[in-house]
């Protein structure tokens, strides 16, 4: 079996710089890898630029242990029998994802590696990505390990070191458990199985909870119409193993980074070998539709008129980020909300905790909306508040302040975050989703 102890990652990423750091608190010695000179330098110092639990520690402690070290170079990783791939592979304008910088490191690290290797694919690549890997790689020196991640962003470092499974995809025994190896001391079930099988299953998990997500809020549009409440709804559905009781929290619409490409990448898996997935297919018009009706509703609950114009009206949002518990605001649902108000001709005034004014370029790269530092500018002027992101902090908002803030005394809370009665109580209308 191929030791295991010297391990290279490639990719400083969030998937990168997480597994490198788990790894080397799992007492690895990781030589992490990153093209980017000034993420690495900062690395180096122990700077993380990335908001995760636990992380910055983890950086610091395999810092100072001597057991992380972060490198420019790939030459880093030639003593390495095992290198992680972490590298991104966007969706191209087809959905389809582009895995070029995974196909060319693998390239480059087997030019450097000169014993025997083995490349482990932790990129979300579409099926037989790993195969057509293997073949253009030739020869028996390298083998190539598909092993998906399942982190959500937030909870990056609790799901590496505490997976529900772990997934080995590969056509070499010795490989897989050189693999297996690595995770030794992570208390997980280790799911072997092949390449093609590894890399769509990712895939078949992203596709399922967006269509669990999107029937949520279908489901919570329903209760609006007949009078029931989505909360009532979920538990009972949630009470049932065979559904479980994650995903059926209604929101204005699923994103961040994976969610939205990975569903994009197995509807173009689909099409290309004429296998329909329909219900994917639906599950992501629906949530386009879902965003949309929502901002018909904010309009009709100001204007009387689903398809009014907003100018005029200042709109206080709460939440920026795709989900609470992380500063990532990349295909963030909140952001598609806000920019479709901005274009109705609403002014809005947006607060989120984990995006300061500092970051608002970030946030809002056409100045269409303003950020702010604190919920009660949001509210100042605002005609209603709307809440986008399930902030727990949202419910401690002084609201009584927020009322003497506002032009209009009416929350939309499009995450049922907060207290209604609380909401209520210091004088402001409520409409929740999927409440009555
Ligand atoms: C996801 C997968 O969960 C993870 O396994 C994968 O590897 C990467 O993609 P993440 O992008 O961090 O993780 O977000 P997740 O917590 O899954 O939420 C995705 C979206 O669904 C968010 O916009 C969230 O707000 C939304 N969501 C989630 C709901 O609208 N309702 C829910 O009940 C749960």
């Amino acid at each position: 079996m191929i030791a295991a102890e010297r391990v290279g990652v490639v990719g400083a990423g969030y998937v990168g710089l997480t597994t490198a750091a788990c790894l080397a608190h799992l007492g690895h010695h990781v030589r992490c890898v990153d093209n980017a000179g000034p993420r690495v330098a900062r690395l180096r110092r122990g700077v993380v630029d990335i908001e995760e639990p636990q992380l910055a520690e983890l950086v610091s402690a395999g810092l100072r242990s001597g057991r992380l070290r972060f490198d420019t170079g790939l030459g880093a990783v030639t003593g390495c029998a095992l290198v992680v791939l972490c590298l991104p592979t966007p969706a191209g304008w087809d959905g389809a994802p582009d895995v070029r910088s995974v196909t060319s490191v693998a390239h480059a690290v087997a030019r450097l590696v000169a014993g025997p290797l083995v490349l482990v694919v932790k990129s979300t690549v579409p099926p037989g990505s790993a195969r057509a890997l293997h073949e253009s790689l030739g020869g028996d020196r390298i083998d190539v390990v598909s092993n998906p991640e399942f982190l959500r962003e937030g909870r990056s470092v609790r799901d590496f070191l505490h997976p529900d499974r772990i997934v080995l995809g590969g056509r070499c025994a010795a490989a897989v458990e050189a693999v297996a190896a690595m995770y030794r001391s992570v208390p997980a079930p280790i799911i072997r199985t092949d390449w093609a099988s590894a890399e769509l299953a990712k895939y078949a998990c992203n596709g399922f909870l967006a269509v669990k997500a999107s029937y949520t809020n279908e489901v919570a549009d329903l209760c609006d119409a007949v009078g029931a409440d989505v909360t009532e709804v979920a538990a009972v559905m949630a009470a049932d193993p065979r559904i479980g009781r994650h995903f059926l929290a209604p929101g204005p619409g699923w994103g961040g980074s994976c969610l939205p490409k990975d569903t994009r990448g197995l509807l173009d898996t689909a099409g290309r070998v004429g296998a329909p997935l329909d219900t994917v297919r639906a599950a992501v018009e629906s949530n386009t539709h879902h965003r949309d009706r929502l901002v018909r509703r904010i309009t009709e609950a100001l204007t009387g008129d689903p398809d009014g114009h907003l100018d005029g009206y200042r709109i206080g949002v709460l939440g920026l980020t795709f989900k609470a518990g992380t500063d990532d605001t990349r295909d963030s649902p909140a952001v598609a909300v806000v920019r479709q108000l901005c274009a109705r001709g609403a002014t809005v005034t947006a607060y989120d905790p984990a995006c300061g004014s500092r970051r608002a370029a970030a946030v809002d790269h056409d100045g269409e909306f303003q950020v702010v530092d604190e919920p009660l500018l949001a509210a100042k002027s605002a005609s209603v508040i709307v809440v986008l992101t399930e902030w727990p902090e949202f419910r401690a908002i002084d609201w009584s302040a927020a009322l003497r803030e506002v032009a209009g005394p009416l929350v939309i809370d499009a995450r049922n975050v907060l207290d209604r009665s609380t909401v209520t109580g210091c004088g402001f209308s409520y409409r929740g989703l999927g409440r009555p």
